[in-house]
């Protein structure tokens, strides 16, 4: 079988690759903006594949896929084979001969990288347990589009070593950049779980105040991730003082971004001040998964167009 790019994890792909795909997302962002049509993957198909829920994911997929001039189809595991059983395996032959790309949110990152092993066409993942290679990539454009070079850059990661915070990590190696983490005791980042080996760019903090120290942008994520709903209300209590709030925001740089990924709760992982105040860049973050995922999909499915 030819060789196919799949993004199963951020560091499938180098920081020449990333960067690019930033140039095109660009690019494409400007043509959409400026209802100029766009339809370099006309009669191309994606389909994708939820076993948890999702508003942003599926919306800008679908959305990206139709105006990159293909077409886009929706699997849940409620009404398809797959939440009956049928191997992972079989699913990837039989959806990648009648579809030129997949998309898939699940559970462990085993299930998408089985599926990736039997595809005959490129795999993208949109959130497992261990990672969430999109939302970064739009994270990054996002902070690109409004401060510049990221590189060298302090990102304060503050609560769960969760899907997000492990992709930040891979993140911060392919690109350069620091991260400070600060997790409750017992969720500390995995290495192994983050795939990450010897790494230089990540510091872990005890106290939050101290991970959001001078750092250029403060991010967190929901105490609770889907599929770990049994633990919520434990995790409320042992998270209760990993909030970012006001006096956080303080002390990292005076004009510092917050992103969330959303979903957010406000009062518990994130301030209400903090959220919707001047710092915060929460909306484009959102737009522009729009926009990176659609110069991802360019990018999988024609290479380099420039
Ligand atoms: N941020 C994100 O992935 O949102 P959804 O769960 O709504 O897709
Ligand atoms: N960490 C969250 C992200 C949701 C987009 C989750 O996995 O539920």
């Amino acid at each position: 079988m030819m060789s196919i790019k799949h993004f199963l994890q951020f560091n499938d792909l180098n920081g020449d690759e990333i960067n690019y795909i930033f140039e095109r997302a660009a690019w494409i962002k400007a043509q959409f903006k400026g209802y100029k049509k766009y339809w370099p993957l006309e009669d191309r198909t994606l389909v994708m594949i939820f076993e948890k829920a999702s508003t942003r994911t599926r919306l800008s997929f679908e959305a990206g896929m139709h105006q990159l001039g293909g077409a886009a189809i929706y699997l849940n595991t409620r009404d398809s084979q797959l939440g009956r059983g049928e191997p992972v395996e079989d699913a990837a032959q039989v959806i990648s001969r009648m579809s030129d790309l997949v998309m898939i949110r699940t559970y462990e990152q085993s299930i998408i990288e089985r599926f990736a092993a039997n595809s005959r066409v490129p795999v993208i993942n949109g959130l497992t347990n261990e990672y969430h290679p999109c939302q970064i990539l739009a994270d990054i454009f996002t902070y690109i589009e409004k401060k510049g070079v990221i590189k060298g850059k302090t990102v304060a990661w503050i609560g769960d070593s969760n899907n997000m915070c492990n992709t930040w990590l891979q993140a911060a190696e392919v690109l350069d950049f620091n991260m400070h983490v600060s997790t409750p005791p017992d969720y500390e980042v995995e290495p192994e779980r983050a795939n990450l080996y010897g790494t230089d760019h990540f510091e872990e903090f005890k106290d939050p105040m101290d991970a959001a120290q001078g750092a250029d942008l403060v991010t967190t994520d929901v105490w609770t991730s889907m599929g770990f709903e049994s633990e919520n209300e434990e995790r409320r209590k042992d998270f209760a003082d990993w909030q970012v709030d006001a006096d956080m925001m303080k002390v990292a740089k005076k004009d510092a971004l917050f992103m969330h990924c959303l979903p957010a709760h406000r009062g518990e992982e994130v301030t209400a001040d903090v959220i919707d105040g001047p710092n915060s860049v929460v909306w484009e973050e959102a737009e522009n998964r729009l926009h990176v995922q659609k110069a991802l999909m360019e990018y999988l499915l024609l290479g380099k167009v420039k």
